[in-house]
């Protein structure tokens, strides 16, 4: 895997969203503050429905928060302006990827930029211990092999910052840990983690940071949190699979967040909201 040539450093300000409209409008994250770096894991963890998935989803820019800053190190973007800039920096991945009819070389080949390099999809499935599954049907695959074709495709696409919801909900603690060495991979290449899970002991072995979502309010997780957080209920994510803010990008391709030069593609009236 190739170093993340492109510097991560994102800061996250004053994140607000709120479900409902009116007088039955509900606040799940009030005033949320949090940073990102390049190299570094951080687990985001709390109750179920605190809204782990509710802010990974807006800092993949697919879901627009009541209001809130992201500042690039170079520029102050409000959502709009990130979500246009996202681009293959920032990758989602669903807790129960969305796999297309094909076999699971074929879903690889959807990660692709070049769809003639099939030496990275063989790389890959190698990457991932996929390759027995290489010309299986993909829709066959149990939940923690789409994990990992789902990983391998984030493996392809190397995003400078890689949201994870749940990405070890379903499997036995083999895979879970098997999938914390494959984590640990884009965290060597200088990746920034994001991991949202319930269960706060998990990927210890790999986080650098560790926070918790309480009443909407985020902090530094502590050991009085452990005894509040024994459940390990459902997650309502649905099962739209990987997306990246390129599918909303169609018209935007041009935008990036971490260029090589370091001179974002924005225009100086982008920046002055
Ligand atoms: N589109 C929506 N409309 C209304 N309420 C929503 C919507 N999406 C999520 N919610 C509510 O917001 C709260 C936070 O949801 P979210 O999915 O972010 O929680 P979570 O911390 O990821 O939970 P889990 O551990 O179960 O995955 C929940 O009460 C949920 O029901
Ligand atoms: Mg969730």
């Amino acid at each position: 895997m190739n170093k993340i040539s492109r510097p991560v450093r994102l800061e996250y300000t004053n994140i607000v969203k709120k479900y409902g409209k009116g007088k039955k409008a509900k606040a799940i994250l009030n005033d949320i503050n949090l940073k990102l770096e390049g190299g570094e894991c951080t687990l985001i963890t709390g109750k179920n429905g605190c809204g782990k998935s509710t802010l990974l989803r807006i800092m993949g820019g697919l879901l627009k928060p009541d209001s809130g800053m992201i500042n690039t190190g170079l520029h102050t973007l409000n959502w709009n302006k990130y979500r246009k800039a996202v681009g293959n920096d920032v990758m989602y991945l669903y807790q129960e990827p969305y796999m297309f009819d094909g076999t699971v070389r074929e879903n690889l080949g959807y990660a692709l930029d070049n769809k003639q390099n099939t030496q990275i999809i063989d790389k890959a499935l190698k990457w991932a211990e996929l390759e027995h599954r290489s010309d299986t049907q993909a829709k066959c695959l149990s939940g923690g092999e789409r994990q990992r074709v789902a990983l391998a495709q984030a493996w392809i696409k190397q995003p400078a910052v890689l949201l994870l919801d749940e990405p070890t909900a379903n499997m036995d603690t083999e895979h879970r840990l098997r999938t914390e060495s494959f984590l640990s991979t884009f965290i060597d290449s200088g990746t920034a983690l994001y991991i949202a899970s319930h269960d706060p002991n998990h990927f210890h072995r790999i986080m650098n940071h560790r926070l918790v979502i309480k009443d909407g309010y985020i902090s530094d997780f502590n050991e009085s949190d452990l005894n509040e957080s024994e459940h390990t209920g459902s997650n309502n994510d649905q099962d739209v699979g990987v997306l990246t803010g390129e599918s909303l990008l169609q018209s935007n391709k041009n935008v990036t967040l971490f260029p090589q030069n370091k001179t974002l593609n924005f225009s100086s009236q982008d920046n002055k909201q």
